[in-house]
C-alpha cells in the first residue's frame, strides 16, 4: 500500500516519526535503544532504561533479543525501572509486569537480576507508600533514566498516569480507568478480574527522562495519537504532558498515525501532488465536510476549503467531480463483476473472521462457482467459556449411549475436567483436554457457519498454527513451522486470488501475526503470487477513498450473513475477548459497519444500498 504523508508537521506538537508497519517500528527503536546502550555505557559506564509493557514494546525486545544473540549490544550494564505494575498481583502471576518482563526481555539478555527494577505488587498497602519512595530514590541513585519506552493506552495514559493525573505526580498507587480495565479485559478473561488498581511511575518521574520514546501502532490508537500530538496539552490526556519535553519522540505505524493531519487531510498543511488518490480523498472528505453529494460539490466549496489548488488542476469542478465520482462507482462490484471460476483461498486469523469480515463476498463467490477454501489459521481456544465446555460435555455424556459411546470413560472425564475448572485461576492454562474440547467447539462452529454461506464442510481448513498454541494470551512469535503450514496450504490449492485480514488492532495481535505469516509463506513459495484482497475484521472498516471494491448486499443477503456470524455460538452473548470499549456483539458491529459503508456511499451520491463489504485489493 502506498502512503502519502505531508513533510509539513504544523499541527504536530511533538516530534513524531511514522513508518510503514509494527516490525519496521521495531527495527527502528531496537536500533535507537542499542545506540544509546552504548553510548551511555561509553560515557557513564551504565545505562538506565525505563520499560514498559503491554503489545506494543514487544516486537521491540524480540528485536533487542535477536540483536544480543547475534552479539550487537550487551546488557550487562544496563539497568532497567519499569513504569508499572498491578496492585496487588502475586510476582508469579501471569498477569504481572513482573513475568512479563522476565519472559519477554530479561530471561533472554544478559541483564543482571539486581539491576532490574519493577514496582512490587506484593508490598503491604500501608508499606507502599515506603515503596513508592524508594522506587523513586533508586532511579535517582542511578543517575536518572537515559531512555525512556512508553506506550499509550486508548484512555491517553503513559505508564498508568489515567486523565486527571498532575504533571508533578511521582510513583504512587492509582486507581485505573474503566477504559483501561476494558481494554485489559481480554488478558484477564473478563473485567471483573481486572485489578482496579496500579503502581505506576508519576508523569513527572517520566518526564525527569533524558529521552523519551512513545510507540503506538494499529488503528485503535489512531484517534488517541492525534490528541497527544496535535492536541492542547490537557491533564484528561497525560501523554499530550510529553510536548513539554525537548527529547520525546512519537514512534507511530501508519495505522496509528492515521488521523494526523499531515496524513488523513495533508492539503490542508502544505501543496501536494494532486494524485489520482490524493484527489479522491479530498473530494471524499470535502463531500463530507459539507454534506454534499460529489456531483453538486461546487467551486465555491473548494474554495471555502483549502482545496482551491485542486481546483486549479482540474480547472473545473464538474471535472473533479465526474472523475471521482466515476471512479468510486467502478469501485461497487456485484456479484456480476465479482471473479468466477477461480480458486480462491480465504486466511481466517480465528475461525469467526470469515464470515463476520466478508461473509457476504464468500457467498457471492460461491454463487459464482469459485472453488473455495477457507483457512482457519488458529483454534480460537482461549475464547472459549469454560460453561459452553461443560455445555458440550453435558451433551456428549447424554447422547453416549444413543452413539454407542462408553458412557463411563466420559463421565470420567467430566470430573477431571470440573475438578480443573474448580481449582483454576483467571487466566489460567486449561488441561490439555479442555484445550482439545474448545478447539473442537469453535471447529464445528465453523463448519455451521460455512455451511449457512453454502460451503461444503471440506471447504474448511483448520491450520491450528503452532505460534498460538501456548494455552495462554500470550502467543509466541511467528516461527518457520507456522510459515511452512501457510505455504503448504497454497501448494496445495495454488490460489488465484487469497483473502487476508488487513487489520493490525485485534486485542492481542493476532491478525497481524497472520498477517505475517501469510506475507513470508507468499514471499518464499515459488507458485505465481496470487492477487490479495484484504479485508478488516471486527474493529474497524476500510474507508471508501482506501477500498478498492465495494460489494454491495441487499437486506437478505445482510440477514444470511449475519445467521452465518450467529453460529459462532462460543462467541455470542458476551465473548471474553470483544476487544476495547464496545458493548455490542459482533454481528451488531457488522450490521452497523456494513450499513454504514453504504449509508457513505449513499451520501457520496452513489447508488444507494442497503449494506456494503470493503476491501483493499493488491496485484494485477
Ligand atoms: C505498560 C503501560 C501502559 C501501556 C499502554 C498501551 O507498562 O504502562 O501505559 O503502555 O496501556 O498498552 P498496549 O501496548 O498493550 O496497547
Amino acid at each position: 500500500m502506498h502512503h502519502v504523508i505531508a513533510e509539513s508537521r504544523d499541527r504536530e506538537r511533538l516530534k513524531t516519526r511514522i513508518v510503514d508497519d509494527h516490525e519496521r517500528l521495531a527495527v527502528l527503536l531496537a536500533d535507537r535503544i542499542v545506540s544509546v546502550i552504548r553510548e551511555r555505557t561509553v560515557a557513564a559506564g551504565r545505562c538506565v532504561l525505563g520499560l514498559a509493557t503491554g503489545n506494543t514494546p514487544l516486537g521491540v525486545y524480540r528485536e533487542l533479543i535477536r540483536r544480543h544473540a547475534a552479539g550487537e549490544v550487551d546488557f550487562s550494564r544496563v539497568v532497567t525501572f519499569n513504569l508499572d505494575e498491578y496492585y496487588p498481583m502475586a510476582a508469579d502471576s501471569i498477569h504481572s509486569y513482573r513475568r512479563y518482563m522476565w519472559e519477554n526481555l530479561f530471561e533472554q539478555v544478559n541483564v543482571r537480576p539486581e539491576q532490574v527494577h519493577l514496582p512490587d505488587g506484593t508490598v503491604a498497602r500501608d508499606a507502599l507508600a515506603a515503596h513508592c519512595a524508594a522506587y523513586e530514590a533508586a532511579i535517582g541513585a542511578a543517575g536518572g533514566i537515559d531512555f525512556q519506552l512508553l506506550g499509550i493506552g486508548r484512555s491517553g495514559h503513559i505508564g498508568f498516569n489515567e486523565p486527571g493525573s498532575s504533571p508533578e505526580a511521582r510513583t504512587r498507587l492509582v486507581t485505573l480507568d474503566t477504559v483501561t480495565r476494558r481494554d485489559a479485559a481480554a488478558d484477564f478473561f473478563g473485567e471483573d478480574n481486572v485489578p482496579r488498581e496500579a503502581i505506576t511511575m508519576g508523569v513527572a518521574s517520566i518526564l525527569g527522562a533524558r529521552e523519551i520514546a512513545l510507540i503506538a501502532t494499529g488503528e485503535h490508537k489512531a484517534a488517541v495519537v492525534r490528541r497527544a500530538v496535535e492536541g492542547d496539552v490537557t491533564p484528561s490526556i497525560a501523554a499530550t504532558y510529553l510536548q513539554r519535553h525537548p527529547g520525546a519522540t512519537v514512534y507511530l505505524d501508519f495505522a496509528a498515525a492515521a488521523d494526523l493531519t499531515r496524513v488523513a487531510t495533508p492539503w490542508l498543511l502544505e501543496p501536494v501532488e494532486w494524485t489520482p488518490a490524493m484527489t479522491e480523498q479530498a473530494v471524499v472528505w470535502l463531500a463530507e465536510q459539507t454534506g454534499k453529494a460529489i456531483l453538486k460539490l461546487a467551486a465555491g466549496d473548494y474554495m471555502e476549503h483549502h482545496l482551491s489548488p485542486l481546483l486549479a488542476h482540474y480547472g473545473s469542478p464538474g471535472t473533479i467531480n465526474g472523475e471521482v465520482f466515476n471512479h468510486l462507482r467502478e469501485k461497487i462490484r456485484g456479484r456480476a463483476r465479482l471473479p468466477k471460476g477461480r480458486r480462491v483461498l480465504v486466511f481466517s486469523p480465528h475461525p469467526d473472521d470469515d464470515v463476520i469480515s466478508m461473509g457476504g463476498i464468500l457467498r457471492k463467490l460461491r454463487e459464482n462457482g469459485n472453488v473455495i477454501t477457507v483457512a482457519y489459521m488458529t483454534s480460537g481456544n482461549i475464547a472459549v467459556f469454560d460453561h459452553d465446555v461443560r455445555r458440550h460435555l453435558d451433551f456428549v455424556g447424554r447422547a453416549a449411549p444413543a452413539l454407542g459411546i462408553d458412557v463411563g470413560r466420559v463421565a470420567t472425564v467430566q470430573a477431571e475436567v470440573e475438578a480443573s475448572f474448580a481449582a483454576k485461576r483467571p487466566g489460567g492454562i486449561d488441561l490439555p483436554v479442555v484445550q482439545d474440547l474448545k478447539r473442537t467447539i469453535r471447529e464445528s462452529e465453523a463448519i455451521a457457519a460455512l455451511a449457512s454461506v453454502g460451503l461444503p464442510r471440506e471447504a474448511g481448513r483448520f491450520l491450528d498454527l503452532p505460534f498460538y498454541r501456548t494455552g495462554e494470551v500470550r502467543k509466541r512469535p511467528v516461527g518457520d513451522a507456522d510459515i511452512a503450514i501457510v505455504r503448504e496450504m497454497l501448494a496445495e490449492t495454488r490460489p488465484d486470488l487469497v483473502f487476508i485480514a488487513g487489520d493490525l488492532s485485534d486485542p492481542h495481535g493476532t491478525h497481524r501475526v497472520c498477517k505475517e505469516a501469510i506475507e513470508r509463506a507468499l514471499a518464499t513459495w515459488d507458485g505465481t503470487t496470487p492477487q490479495r484482497w484484504y479485508y478488516r475484521g471486527a474493529w474497524q472498516e476500510w474507508s471508501i477513498p482506501e477500498a478498492d471494491v465495494l460489494v454491495p448486499l441487499s437486506q437478505e443477503e445482510l440477514r444470511a450473513k449475519i445467521f452465518a456470524i450467529f453460529k459462532h455460538q462460543s462467541q455470542k452473548d458476551t465473548a471474553p475477548f470483544p476487544g476495547g470499549h464496545d458493548e455490542r456483539e459482533f454481528w451488531q458491529r457488522v450490521e452497523a459497519r456494513n450499513l454504514e459503508t453504504a449509508s457513505r456511499a449513499d451520501k457520496l451520491g452513489l447508488p444507494e444500498y442497503c449494506a456494503m463489504e470493503a476491501f483493499v485489493v493488491e496485484g494485477q
